[in-house]
């Protein structure tokens, strides 16, 4: 048996083992009335642990492939060629052959102890449920007035809230749109990606904001794109840091959150805003501007959307639900030139069959009350109070070892540590010490940085929070 794995490639060393066998019983190379290798000298013989062999004839054991007995070693199963027989699918081979990447292990692991766990939350990117209208929400389903059509909807979502959508936009974003340019989606997420499969091919270079939301989404790699990162500071992005790219990398669109960004809270100023219009303009490379979060502004300065400043039709504008009122509704929504939303919405439509009815319905009856406006200013008051505490404690723990930028609304906040951390270490000494935050490697390439959400947790919490972050900060030094 000259065969050995590769430890090159990324397939674990047990799956590989399991793929040979398996392999060689189909071809005979391994005779049906032959014991198998034992452990020990397969072990020798691939140059792996004995446990790594174990793993491979365990997986081979439980899809019916082999049979082990104490004293006479592993043997092919003697029913293999029994097509009566159940066999129990390769499930693990099925789980690492598929085309859509999972999470990241950082990620995975950050939203398992969310769900499990009781720690302080400074890592979802959330609003804590006291911060959603749940009173507004009981009441209508309460007073039962729900009358919408339960059957499957328009393609693009229910035409009463796409209408309420056109009304909003216009009076909160400045953006003139009519029902047929709009489609519902279950939140920016799945416009995202609606974006990513239908509109771009494998290979075609985009550029993302680093650190960004959209850094973090295996979806792009799923895809096949090219992802060139741009440095976001304090003051955005720079706009000939684009052309740049695109001289070297003809790029196929670009992925902007330039209002309260998530991770870094900051706002794309103005005159950059108008620059990289521009710039879409003279290339023709279309903007998806995701914005979830320009309604939370801290001061009553409301900045324009770049839809809103755009006269060219350069600009795809995605926005949701889920940091306004509540990321359970899924109510998300895309604004585009119909042709490209016809073309969404039928991919919705193959995918899900659109939206719920009742979400939508909810969806709408929130967005055109009178509570709307009520609803948001609350929500913008509470978060520059949670935004105040996490600086002050901040200050209080951490004095001049940390960089932030103030963000001016929003619910994230981005902060650099001025000597050299480890943030996986020190998100794992912080998860022991009971709180929790996203580490900034998960949203960009920059070294000693997090990112503290301030919509999750309370005013208490929060301060807690910034406690154990530093206890466990002073643990790895
Ligand atoms: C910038 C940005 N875009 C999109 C999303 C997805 O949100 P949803 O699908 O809940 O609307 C998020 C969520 O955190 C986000 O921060």
């Amino acid at each position: 048996m000259g065969w050995k794995p590769d430890r090159k490639i990324k397939k674990p060393l047990y799956t590989q083992i399991a793929e040979y066998i398996e392999n060689g019983i189909i071809e005979g190379r391994f005779p049906v009335d032959k014991p198998l290798p034992s452990e020990r000298s397969l072990a020798d013989l691939c140059g792996v642990n004995r446990s790594t062999v174990v793993a491979a004839y365990s997986e081979l054991e439980a899809n019916g492939l082999i049979e082990r007995k104490k004293g006479s070693g592993t043997m092919i199963s003697r029913d293999i060629w029994d097509l009566t027989k159940k066999r129990i699918p390769s499930w693990n081979r099925y789980i690492e052959a598929g085309t859509f990447l999972p999470n990241i292990p950082v990620m995975q692991r950050i939203r398992k102890q969310t769900d499990e766990s009781d720690l302080i939350n400074l890592a979802s990117g959330e609003l804590s449920s006291d911060l959603f209208p749940n009173e507004f929400l009981r009441d209508i389903l309460a007073a039962n007035q729900f009358t919408s059509n339960l059957g499957y909807d328009h393609q693009q979502g229910n035409l009463e809230l796409r209408k309420t959508i056109v009304d909003h936009v216009r009076k909160y974003r400045e953006i003139v749109t009519e029902p047929a340019s709009v489609l519902i989606t279950s939140g920016a997420q799945q416009a995202i990606h609606l974006v990513i499969e239908c509109l771009l091919k494998p290979g075609d270079a985009v550029v993302v904001e680093d650190p960004s939301y959209s850094y973090s989404l295996p979806i792009f790699k799923s895809a096949g794109l090219k992802v060139f990162p741009l440095t976001v500071t304090k003051n955005g992005i720079n706009p000939a840091g684009l052309i740049d790219l695109h001289k070297k990398h003809q790029i196929k669109m670009i992925f902007l959150n330039p209002i309260f960004q998530n991770p870094t809270g900051t706002l794309l100023p103005y005159k950059q805003r108008k620059e990289i219009l521009d710039i879409s303009s003279k290339f023709g490379i279309p903007i998806i501007e995701d914005d979830p979060y320009s309604l939370l502004s801290f001061s009553d300065d409301h900045p324009a959307t770049l839809k809103s400043m755009d006269s060219n039709g350069n600009v795809l504008y995605i926005s949701s639900l889920s940091k306004i009122a509540a990321p359970g509704l899924r109510i998300g929504w895309i604004i585009g030139p119909t042709s490209v939303i016809e073309r969404l919405a039928d991919a919705k439509q193959q995918f899900d069959f659109g939206h719920s009815s009742i979400s939508q319905w909810v969806g709408s009856q929130f967005l055109s009350s009178d509570y709307f406006d009520v609803h948001i200013h609350l929500l913008r008051e509470e978060l520059r109070k949670r935004r105040d505490t996490l600086i002050n404690h901040l200050n209080d723990y951490f004095g001049n070892k940390i960089k932030y930028y103030i963000p001016m609304g929003g619910i994230h906040m981005w902060c650099e540590f001025k000597r050299d951390i480890d943030e996986i270490l020190l998100l794992e000494e912080s998860i022991k010490e009971g709180v929790i935050f996203a580490p900034g490697s998960i949203l960009g390439t920059r070294k000693r940085c997090i990112r503290i959400t301030y919509g999750r947790a309370t005013e208490e919490q929060i301060h807690q929070g910034i406690r154990h972050l530093f206890h466990a900060y002073e643990k790895i030094k």
